[in-house]
């Protein structure tokens, strides 16, 4: 038996050999640059890195084509999509201001107020969740809300169907782009979301930089970029092309004093938690918008929300979910601060010690994120048919 042993072990001494090397080898791969930067694994190794941005994704039974991009920016600009006549999606996502009101949070149909920030539109195809709470999980979903939400357009979906009926130019267009009799809600969703999808950044100096031209951005924003990637730990969560990991965390951003000067924010705040099934106990004791928690109702997403895309920011103030901050220096020494004060803070949020210029060379990265303006012109809106009795109408 002993000796079978010692065979054993004798014969295949080389294969004991050979894993061992193997294992010092492997050991070496990952516990090496774990070293490299004060003891944890490098960034630029543990998340996917920043890079310029793919083609965008689309969704199978919704193909981008010039017709339906066309249709779709008429719809995106037409205000009797929205009950009252008086609101488009430009209205609160205006193509010639960054894609997104320039208040802190956005105003709401006549009557109500909105009651959080209006996000950008820039490079919105990439998300696959969208909203701050990531509620939603295509465009075309989160458009439904936009159009038909008692917050946003406040349209009713038979009523919006009837009036795309009653302008012929429309109804032949949504012949030409589905190939069906009269315009559904759904086709004008199908539109208005492949609009969006056009709405990609393009030459941000950056992405030069990520690709190797070392010169496409300045020496202060290089040195950003480093502090980005390490001290400052914001690869963390902003990732991959988009600058984000389509991931929610709490950094305990402040309420926005703003929220509590108008009746009509507590109305829309105390609606929208009505309307998301929040227990009454829950939302008579809070006054925070609570995130993730109203898709999952799990008290530990309470003030978590997706990590936004850190692209085009120079054109997108003010920032976070209730656009509490107006400038990318106060976002900074927020983060530099540790962030703020909630019980479900993440532990990636820590006091990161920059000094004022280390803030202020993360800052000019940041802007090295921001490509060519993307503006578009109102379009002139096909008008009403008249109605004539004598050819029965539409
Ligand atoms: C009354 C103002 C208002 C109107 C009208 C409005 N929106 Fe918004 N939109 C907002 C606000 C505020 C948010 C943030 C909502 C949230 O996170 O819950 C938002 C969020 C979005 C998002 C999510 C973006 C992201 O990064 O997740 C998309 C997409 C969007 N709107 C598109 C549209 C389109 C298209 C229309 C027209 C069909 C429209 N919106 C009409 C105010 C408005
Ligand atoms: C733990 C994950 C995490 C880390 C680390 C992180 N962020 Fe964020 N970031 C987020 C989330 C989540 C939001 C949205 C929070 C909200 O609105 O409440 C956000 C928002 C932002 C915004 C506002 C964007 C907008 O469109 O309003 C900027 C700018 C930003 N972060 C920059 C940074 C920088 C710079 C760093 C590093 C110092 C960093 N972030 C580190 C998750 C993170």
């Amino acid at each position: 038996m002993d000796n079978k042993i010692t065979n054993f072990a004798r014969h295949h001494r080389w294969v004991w050999l050979v894993a061992s090397a193997v294992l010092v080898i492997v050991a070496a791969a990952f516990v090496l640059p774990m070293m490299t930067t004060q003891g944890v694994a490098s960034a630029q190794d543990a998340y996917p890195p920043l890079a310029p941005l793919p083609d965008v994704p689309v969704p199978a039974d919704n193909a981008i084509t010039p017709e339906k991009v066309e249709l779709g920016k008429l719809l995106y600009f037409d205000p009797r999509m929205s009950g009252d006549g008086s609101l488009s999606c430009n209205s609160c996502h205006p193509a010639a201001a960054g894609w997104g009101v320039p208040t802190a949070i956005s105003f709401g149909p006549a009557g109500a107020s909105h009651w959080r920030n209006a996000s950008t539109l820039l490079n919105v195809g990439f998300y696959t969740k969208l909203n701050w709470d990531g509620a939603k999980k295509s465009i075309e979903k989160q458009n439904s809300g936009a159009w038909g939400g008692a917050v946003a357009g406040n349209l009713d979906k038979a009523l919006g169907e009837e009036r795309l009926a009653q302008i012929p130019e429309y109804v032949e267009r949504f012949q030409d782009v589905f190939g069906t009799e009269y315009p559904t809600w759904e086709e004008a969703l199908m539109a208005v979301a492949t609009y969006q999808r056009t709405l990609v950044s393009q030459n941000a100096p950056a992405d030069a930089f990520f690709e190797g031209d070392d010169s496409a951005i300045s020496e202060e924003a290089k040195r950003g970029y480093e502090l980005f990637m390490n001290q400052a730990n914001c690869i963390a969560c902003h990732n991959g092309p988009l600058a984000s990991d389509d991931s929610y965390y709490d950094l305990g951003v402040p309420t926005h004093p703003d929220f509590y000067d108008s009746p009509l924010k507590q109305i829309t705040f105390r609606y929208e938690n009505a309307a998301k099934g929040v227990p009454e106990e829950v939302y008579r004791t809070t006054d925070k918008d609570l995130g993730l928690y109203y898709v999952t109702k799990q008290d530990i997403d309470k003030g978590k929300f997706r990590t936004p895309s850190l692209r085009d920011l120079c054109y997108t103030a003010p920032y976070m979910h209730n656009g509490v901050f107006n400038t990318l220096e106060e976002v900074v020494a927020f983060y530099n601060g540790g962030g703020g004060d909630s019980p479900n803070k993440s532990d990636q949020i820590y006091p990161l010690g920059l000094s004022a210029e280390e803030q202020s060379d993360l800052v000019a990265f940041l802007e090295s994120m921001c490509g060519d303006k993307i503006t578009d012109e109102a379009p002139e809106l096909p008008p009403y048919g008249v109605y004539s009795p004598s050819e029965g109408g539409n």
